[in-house]
């Protein structure tokens, strides 16, 4: 089955909420930091700020997840280093599709979870900016997780991920004909569920899988999550990582 996920993402969505959790991440950012720099309309706040605070003196040095924020990073004045040449981040700060309590999220919605999640992984803190919309019970309930699947081993995939209980759907590009291409020239697909899938046995069958680059459960990596309500930001923390 082919799908369109934008439509999905339109609902509950407040902009101005994304904009005060994006301007609030910014402070987590200090002078001197190589900073992990997220994909998607909330981060778009965060650069945006960014790029005024470097304008007014700041000193960092960038590193984008997405053909998306490297060119907003270059539009804002924000100095990159390619994420090739990068094996450690003092901070990485990205939004999220969905976020449970635990701070384990759905992320992909952008198309980016591959670059989103090596670069979360490099990074000493793991910063998720959300508005409380994306803040759930159970993930993947409301939203569908994404993978990213090389091209080739699409219809072997769509029956391996029937096979464990999940509705497939080939994400489709608007403004483009045919499938989303990813910025590593690959296919996306969004996994729907019934019910709420047991998230941690989900990641492993899906790392299982040969095809699959990366799908985009963030289970246990997030340190913190800033969520805006309307009366203000939220700060979560993770328990302790091992
Ligand atoms: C990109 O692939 C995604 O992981 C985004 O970080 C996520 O979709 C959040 O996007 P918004 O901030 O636009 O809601």
């Amino acid at each position: 089955m082919w799908g369109y996920y934008g439509a999905m993402k339109a609902q509950g969505e407040d902009k101005n909420l994304k904009k005060i959790v994006g301007l609030a991440a910014a402070d987590l950012v200090k002078d001197g930091m190589t900073v992990g720099i997220g994909t998607g309309s909330t981060a778009a706040f965060f650069i945006e700020e960014l790029g005024r605070r470097i304008r007014d003196g700041l000193s960092i040095r960038g590193v984008p997840t997405s053909y998306q924020a490297k060119l907003m990073c270059h539009k804002h004045g924000i100095p990159l280093l390619d994420p090739s040449l990068v094996d450690r981040l003092d901070i990485a700060i990205d939004g999220a599709d969905e976020i449970d309590y635990s701070l384990n999220a759905i992320k992909g919605g952008g198309a980016a979870n591959t670059m989103e999640k090596v670069i979360a992984a490099m990074a000493d803190e793991f910063v998720i900016i959300v508005d409380h919309s994306k803040l759930v019970e159970k993930l993947a309930v409301s939203f569908p997780v994404p993978l990213e699947v090389v091209p080739a081993a699409l219809s072997f995939v769509m029956r391996r991920v029937r096979e464990i209980g999940s509705r497939p759907e080939l994400r489709m590009a608007v403004k483009k004909a045919g499938p989303v291409v990813t910025d590593n020239g690959n296919f996306m697909v969004d996994l729907y569920f019934d019910e709420a899938p047991d998230v941690y046995r989900l990641d492993r069958m899906l790392k299982s899988i040969p095809g699959i680059l990366e799908n985009g459960l963030f289970l246990g990596m997030a340190h913190k999550a800033l969520v805006a309500w309307e009366d203000g930001v939220e700060v979560m923390l993770a328990g302790p990582k091992d």
